[in-house]
């Protein structure tokens, strides 16, 4: 069985409106025709790429000015920011940043070169054109590495196929600020409801995941077709997972503290060890905000007689060196002081090994490095799967794969599922968890109600070819 995942765009509202044009609910100025005739004379204009044969299938679909606005002041844009647009449309986004926000630069880059036209005649208008440029090209090959800001307004499916890149190219700290799409289970930071809409874009049909907030399908957190219209936020996090080192000082003289970040996205945890006498362990609690790390721990267990135990850290992280202040309390003390710990150095590259969740034979994941970037493959059987949701994390990756994947669509086998794995390498030795998301029986897969519970497991794979 073959289920279409596509993103549907405003074709469905076309089919029921006919060729009648729908505006946008601007609040000032009057409505804007949004609908094109596109060749066929559908209402609808999508964008076809010309650097590849596939055909973009979202839509011109204008955001209103007012939540234009709301975009840029969501994202805080002032003075030293450099906004990217993806998918720039008429320009509004990219002229309203350096002209009402005071934005140093703004990009637009865009698929269509009727848009593309337009856009550079709005800046004009503006009086804008010295600080806004626009590209007339594919958003998902074109650079745009240079953005403190980041705008979206595209759509579930094109918003999952970015965020790799944008978590690999984005400096920590990047806003990315969503109009109404989110990204699956990369929670926003902070999500507004700014109004409700009048017309929006209607993301995907049905999926059996899209309640599921712990993979790529789940879209809960977007808005639902003519309810209310959505601003999501996200801030780039650091690459912050590996094995840490630092000394800490106790009541017991220094001692030796190493700390394991498991990172997903910007959800990071992971647990503690103190050596020397107290042998302290325990879990720590993270929060990241791009480069700003805090995090607190908290014990294991009471080691008697040893007592009351908390550590609590506010900094940032640089590359493979964090620093800030480290508040250590032991019984009645309070020591507070300037803190570092090193990272350790983890080479992923290999072939990683470990029994299927579906099966009973052993599947692989190949991790290359090739060109400073990690490039994954799963292996399974004599089928090779690129993994193209893949995060170097520094010394851990998290990835996601939907198992199944054919075109558009999706292949209903009892293997068919969503795959996610996390892993920091801890002296050559990769752990982790690996969980699997099976389809399951919803679609007529022998097994029953079995085959679809999810298999979350403690992953430890092994290296069988480095
Ligand atoms: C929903 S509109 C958003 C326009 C604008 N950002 C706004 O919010 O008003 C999406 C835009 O993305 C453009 N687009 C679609 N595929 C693209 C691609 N592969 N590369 C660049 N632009 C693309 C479309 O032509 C369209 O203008």
């Amino acid at each position: 069985m073959k289920m279409s995942r596509s993103v549907l765009g405003i074709a469905v509202v076309v089919a029921v409106l006919g060729s009648v044009y729908v505006g946008c609910a601007e609040t000032n100025t009057p409505p804007v025709p949004v609908w094109r005739a596109n060749p066929v004379g559908a209402g609808v204009r999508c964008a076809e790429t010309n650097t590849s044969p596939v055909r973009s299938s979202i839509p011109y679909v204008a955001t209103r000015h007012d939540t234009v606005r709301d975009m840029l002041w969501m994202a805080n844009v002032g003075k030293d920011d450099v906004v990217y647009d993806l998918g720039s449309g008429d320009g509004r986004i990219v002229i309203a940043a350096v002209r009402d926000f005071g934005a140093r630069r703004a990009v637009g880059i865009e698929i269509d070169p009727e848009l593309i036209r337009e856009s550079r005649e709005n800046a004009h208008k503006a009086g804008v054109t010295d600080r806004v440029e626009f590209i007339q090209g594919d958003l998902f090959t074109n650079d745009f590495r240079q953005a403190s800001v980041v705008t979206l307004f595209l759509g579930h499916k094109p918003n999952i196929r970015l965020r790799p890149k944008m978590f690999s190219i984005l400096k920590p700290g990047t806003r990315i600020v969503s109009h109404q799409f989110g990204m699956g289970e990369w929670q926003p930071d902070k999500t507004l409801t700014v109004r409700t809409v009048f017309l929006g874009m209607v993301g995907e049909m049905w999926n059996p995941f899209m309640d599921n907030p712990h993979v790529p399908d789940y879209t809960g957190n977007e808005s639902h077709f003519g309810r209310s219209d959505t601003l999501l936020i996200w801030i780039v996090p650091a690459p912050v997972a590996g094995i840490w080192r630092g000394k800490i000082e106790t009541s017991q003289g220094p001692q030796d503290c190493q700390l394991i970040f498991h990172q997903r996205l910007s959800r990071v945890g992971g647990t503690f060890q103190i050596s020397g006498q107290t042998k302290l362990a325990g879990d720590v609690h993270a929060d990241i905000w791009g480069n700003h790390v805090r995090f607190w721990c908290t014990l294991d267990a009471m080691p008697m007689p040893y007592g009351q135990f908390e550590m609590r850290f506010d900094g940032h992280v640089n590359g493979d060196t964090m620093q800030g202040t480290l508040a250590v309390s032991e019984k009645d003390r309070l020591h507070e002081s300037a803190w570092e710990a090193k990272r350790d150095k983890a080479n992923f590259a290999g072939t990683w090994e470990w029994p299927c969740a579906s099966g009973t034979r052993s599947v692989k994941l190949r991790i290359e490095r090739r060109d400073s970037h990690l490039v994954a493959t799963y292996q399974d059987r004599d089928q090779a799967v690129p993994v193209t949701d893949f995060y170097d994390c520094g010394g851990g990756f998290y990835f996601t794969l939907l198992i199944g994947r054919q075109g558009d669509g999706v292949r209903i086998t009892e293997d068919t599922g969503w795959l996610i794995g996390e892993g920091v390498l801890d002296h050559g030795a990769l752990r982790g968890t690996i969980e699997f998301y099976p389809y399951g029986d919803m679609h007529g897969v022998p097994g029953g109600r079995e085959a679809s519970r999810p298999v979350i497991q403690n992953w430890a794979p092994r290296l069988i070819k480095p």
